[in-house]
C-alpha cells in the first residue's frame, strides 16, 4: 500500500524482478564515502533496484542525499535526508562508526543519522529500499524506513506518531505544507501546517480508526486520548485556522483519483505561479469610499460558482433571505468578497477565504464579486495605431483574419506590440466584436498571448497584443536548427496548459478552433503562447464555412466533425493539438507538399501506419536525441494518437492530456484512430 501526498510520485510503486546474480552489492563498509558531484556513483542494493546517494537538482549546483528507484528511468526519489534540504556541490557523506555524517566541502556538518550508543559495523542498502546501519551482532540501529520523507514503500511500517511531509514543489524537496500523520490514538490524518512554526492545522481528512480497546502506550491515559480524538473531529467541522488543503482564496476539489486539486476562482490568480497549492491573490481591491459605494452596481458584478463554499470565512449570516437580497446586500457592502446563497440563507464572507472546497455535497451557490468592465483593456483610436505602426509598414505575419503589424506604444512596461487588423470580419459580427474582445481581455494565463487593447472605428477593427520576440512555433520547429527534444516537449506542455485554461478555467469557455503552429508564438523565454483564441466566432471559422472550404477531405489540423453534422465541441481543439503534438515530436509539418514517398506526405496517416505496424521508431529515425529518450517520445506519440481519435468521445479531455504529458497519469495504448472511418 502506498500513501501519496500532493507533489508525490504516483507511478513509482511497481516492484522489479530481483536479479538472480550474486553480488557483494548492498554492503557499505565503515569509512566509505560519497561526494556530491557529477561523477558520484551511488551505493546500490543487491538487486540494483534501489540506490542511495546524491542526485543533482534542477539548480545544477545543488544536490540531494536520497534513495531512489535505480532501474526506473525517472529515478523516482523515495527518501531524502536533511529534511529534503539540498546541499552544495562537493558535499560529502561518510559512514563512520558513529553513523552517517553529511558535511559541506569545508567540513561543516549539515546532517547526521543521529547519535547512538552502539557502534555501527556496516551499512546495508536493502532491496526493500531501506538503508540500514547494522551493529556487529546484526541488529539494525538506524533505518531510513523509520525516518520516512514523503513516500511509504511496500513492507515499510508507519509507527504510531509517524509523519510524512509533502515536498514544497515537485522539484523542491524541502518540507511543504501537507502532513500525513498516524496519531498516537490510532487515527490517520491529513492536515496542512504552518511552514514556519510547524503548527499543525485541523485535519481535513481523518481515517476514524481510533480504537479505545487497543492496548495503548503506557503513559497515555484513555481519557486524554479519546479527548484528543474528539477534539479533532469537532474542530474539523469548525476548522477556523489556516487556509485548508489549498491556499487562501483557493478552491479544493478532488480529481478522478480522489487527489486534491486546487484552483483559483476567476478574478484571482496564484500568488506564486509555480505553487499550484498556494494562495490566490485577488485581481482588484474594493474601496469603501462613498463614490464607489454609490455606484457599486456599475462597478461590481458577481460570478456564480455552483457547489462551492469557503465554510469558515463568514462574518454575517442573514435568514430568511432570497437570492436577490443576498446579491444586493453583498454588492453594497465593501467588506463582502463572496456571498453564499443556499436554501433561505445568505452568508457574507471576507478575504482571505479559507478551506475552499467544491463538491456536489456543498449545495447552493457562491457569488464571487468582481470588478467589471475594466479588463485593463485600452481602447485605441485608428490614428494612434496608424502612428504606432508607422503607417502599417512592418508586417509580422498574415493569418485567416488579415495582417499583423509591429508597432511601438508607450504602455506601462510594454512598448513593442503586435497590431492585428481584422479585415475579414463577417458583417453581422459587428455587435459581437466588443463582447468577444471583452472575453479575450479577461483571460490571463502564461501560455496565452495577452490582449492589451483594441480599436473599433467604423470598419477599422484591430486588436493590440503584446509582442512575442521569438516568432511562431512554425518557424521555430521547421527552421534550419532542430530545437532540442526537451524544448519541444516543454512547448507542447505549455500549449496543453494554455488550452486547458481556455477550455476549463477561464470565465467563459473558449474553443480555439484553429490550433496550428502558425498560431503558437514564443516569448523571450521560448514559452509557448497561444494566439488568436476567442476569434473563431468573429472570423466565421465554423462549420458552415469549413464544409465548403478547400480543406475538405484533407487531414490537416481539422477534426473530422467539422465535415459532418456532429456538434463542434472542445474536442476539436484536442484533435488539432494531437496533430500539433505529432508535428512537434516528429519535427515535421502535418502536410508536406513535396514528394517524400512511402505514404509519408500526410503526417497523421504515416503515424497511424507506423502505429499499426508497431514501428513508431520510424517516425524519429533520424533524430538521435529522440531515440535516446525513447520513453518520452513514445509517451508523446501515444498521447498524440489518443488526441486524433476519429470519434470525439474517444479523445481525452485536454486536462487528461496535460496530466499524461506531465507524467501524473499513465498513458495507455490508444486504439487505432481511424477504425470507424469506413462505417461513417
Ligand atoms: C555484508 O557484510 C556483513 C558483515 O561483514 C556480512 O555478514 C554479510 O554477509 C555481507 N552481506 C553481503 C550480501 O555481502
Ligand atoms: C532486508 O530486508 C529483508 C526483507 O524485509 C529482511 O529479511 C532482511 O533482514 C533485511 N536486511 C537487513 C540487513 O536489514
Ligand atoms: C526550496 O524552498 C525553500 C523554501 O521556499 C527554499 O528556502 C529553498 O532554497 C528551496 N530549495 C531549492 C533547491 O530550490
Ligand atoms: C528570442 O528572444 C530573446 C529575447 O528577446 C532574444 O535575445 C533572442 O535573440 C530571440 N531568439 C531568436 C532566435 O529570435
Ligand atoms: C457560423 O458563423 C455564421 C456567421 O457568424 C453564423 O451565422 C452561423 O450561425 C455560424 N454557424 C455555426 C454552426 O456556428
Amino acid at each position: 500500500m502506498a500513501y501519496a501526498l500532493p507533489h508525490l510520485l504516483l507511478s513509482s510503486l511497481f516492484l522489479l524482478p530481483f536479479s538472480a546474480v550474486a553480488q557483494t552489492k548492498g554492503n557499505v563498509t565503515i569509512g566509505a564515502s560519497l561526494t556530491a558531484n557529477d561523477k558520484s556513483t551511488p551505493w546500490l542494493s543487491t538487486s540494483e533496484d534501489f540506490a542511495f546517494g546524491f542526485q543533482q537538482l534542477q539548480d545544477k549546483s545543488l544536490f540531494l542525499l536520497c534513495i531512489w528507484y535505480h532501474r526506473v528511468p525517472d529515478k523516482n526519489i523515495v527518501w531524502y535526508a536533511n529534511e529534503g534540504n539540498a546541499v552544495p556541490r562537493e558535499s560529502k557523506l561518510v559512514l563512520a562508526n558513529g553513523g552517517l555524517v553529511l558535511s559541506d566541502s569545508r567540513g561543516k556538518e549539515l546532517w547526521n543519522s543521529g547519535s547512538t550508543a552502539d557502534e555501527v559495523a556496516y551499512g546495508f542498502m536493502n532491496d526493500t529500499g531501506n538503508f540500514v546501519l547494522v551493529r556487529s551482532d546484526s541488529v539494525n540501529i538506524w533505518e531510513s524506513f523509520k525516518d520516512p520523507s514523503d513516500t511509504m514503500l511496500p513492507t515499510q511500517i508507519m509507527e504510531s506518531g509517524g509523519v510524512l511531509f509533502s515536498r514544497q514543489t515537485e522539484t523542491n524537496f524541502s518540507r511543504g505544507r501537507f502532513q500525513f500523520r498516524l496519531l498516537l490514538d490510532g487515527n490517520l490524518v491529513l492536515n496542512t501546517r504552518d511552514v514556519l512554526t510547524n503548527l499543525a492545522y485541523d485535519a481535513y481528512y481523518i481515517s476514524g480508526t481510533y480504537d479505545p480497546s487497543d492496548s495503548l502506550n503506557s503513559g497515555y491515559q484513555d481519557g486524554l486520548l479519546s479527548g484528543l480524538s474528539q477534539k479533532i473531529y469537532v474542530s474539523t467541522l469548525a476548522g477556523v485556522e489556516g487556509s485548508g488543503a489549498c491556499g487562501y482564496n483557493s478552491v479544493c476539489s478532488l480529481d478522478d483519483y480522489r487527489r486534491p486539486t486546487c484552483e483559483c476562482p476567476q478574478g484571482f490568480s496564484l500568488l506564486d505561479p509555480d505553487d499550484k497549492y498556494g494562495h490566490c491573490k485577488p485581481s482588484f481591491s474594493q474601496s469603501c469610499d462613498d463614490d464607489e459605494l454609490s455606484s457599486a452596481e456599475d462597478i461590481y458584478d458577481f460570478l456564480e460558482l455552483l457547489d462551492t463554499d469557503w465554510p469558515t470565512s463568514d462574518y454575517e449570516q442573514m435568514k430568511p433571505y432570497n437570492e436577490e437580497g443576498c446579491r444586493k446586500s453583498c454588492l453594497q457592502d465593501c467588506f463582502c468578497a463572496v456571498a453564499i446563497f443556499r436554501g433561505e440563507s445568505c452568508w457574507k464572507k471576507k478575504l482571505p477565504l479559507s478551506n475552499g472546497r467544491k463538491d456536489t455535497g456543498v449545495n447552493g451557490k457562491a457569488l464571487i464579486k468582481f470588478r467589471k468592465a475594466e479588463s485593463n483593456l485600452r481602447c485605441f483610436t485608428y490614428k494612434e495605431l496608424l502612428e504606432a505602426t508607422n503607417g502599417f509598414t512592418e508586417e509580422l505575419g498574415r493569418g485567416s483574419f488579415g495582417i499583423v503589424y509591429k508597432g511601438v506604444i508607450q504602455m506601462g512596461s510594454t512598448n513593442v506590440v503586435a497590431v492585428k487588423k481584422l479585415d475579414s470580419l463577417v458583417r453581422d459580427t459587428e455587435k459581437e466584436f466588443k463582447t468577444e474582445v471583452n472575453v479575450i481581455g479577461q483571460t490571463h494565463h502564461k501560455n496565452l498571448v495577452r490582449l492589451l487593447g483594441f480599436c473599433e472605428e467604423g470598419r477599422h477593427k484591430m486588436l493590440v497584443y503584446e509582442f512575442m520576440s521569438n516568432g511562431t512555433l512554425a518557424s521555430f520547429l521547421f527552421g534550419d536548427l532542430r530545437p532540442s527534444l526537451n524544448q519541444r516537449t516543454e512547448i507542447a506542455l505549455g500549449i496543453a496548459r494554455g488550452l486547458l485554461y481556455l477550455h476549463e478555467e477561464c470565465g467563459t469557455q473558449i474553443i480555439h478552433c484553429d490550433i496550428k503552429p502558425q498560431n503558437i508564438l514564443l516569448d523571450d523565454y521560448y514559452n509557448a503562447r497561444i494566439s488568436d483564441f476567442g476569434l473563431a466566432k468573429l472570423l466565421m471559422i465554423n462549420q458552415s464555412h469549413t464544409s465548403t472550404a478547400t480543406i475538405r477531405g484533407t487531414k490537416g489540423y481539422f477534426a473530422p466533425e467539422w465535415f459532418r453534422s456532429t456538434p463542434i465541441t472542445v474536442k476539436v481543439d484536442v484533435y488539432s493539438f494531437g496533430v500539433l503534438l505529432l508535428e512537434i515530436i516528429c519535427c515535421r509539418r502535418s502536410l508536406e507538399n513535396h514528394e517524400i514517398g512511402e505514404g509519408r506526405e500526410i503526417l497523421i496517416d504515416w503515424v497511424c501506419n507506423c502505429f499499426q505496424a508497431g514501428r513508431l521508431g520510424d517516425l524519429v529515425e533520424n533524430d538521435m536525441e529522440a531515440l535516446n529518450d525513447w520513453r518520452t517520445v513514445e509517451k508523446s506519440l501515444l498521447v498524440g494518437i489518443w488526441c486524433i481519435q476519429e470519434d470525439p468521445s474517444s479523445r481525452p479531455t485536454i486536462r487528461r492530456v496535460t496530466q499524461m504529458l506531465e507524467g501524473v497519469v499513465e498513458v495507455t495504448m490508444p486504439p487505432y484512430p481511424w477504425l470507424s472511418s469506413t462505417t461513417n
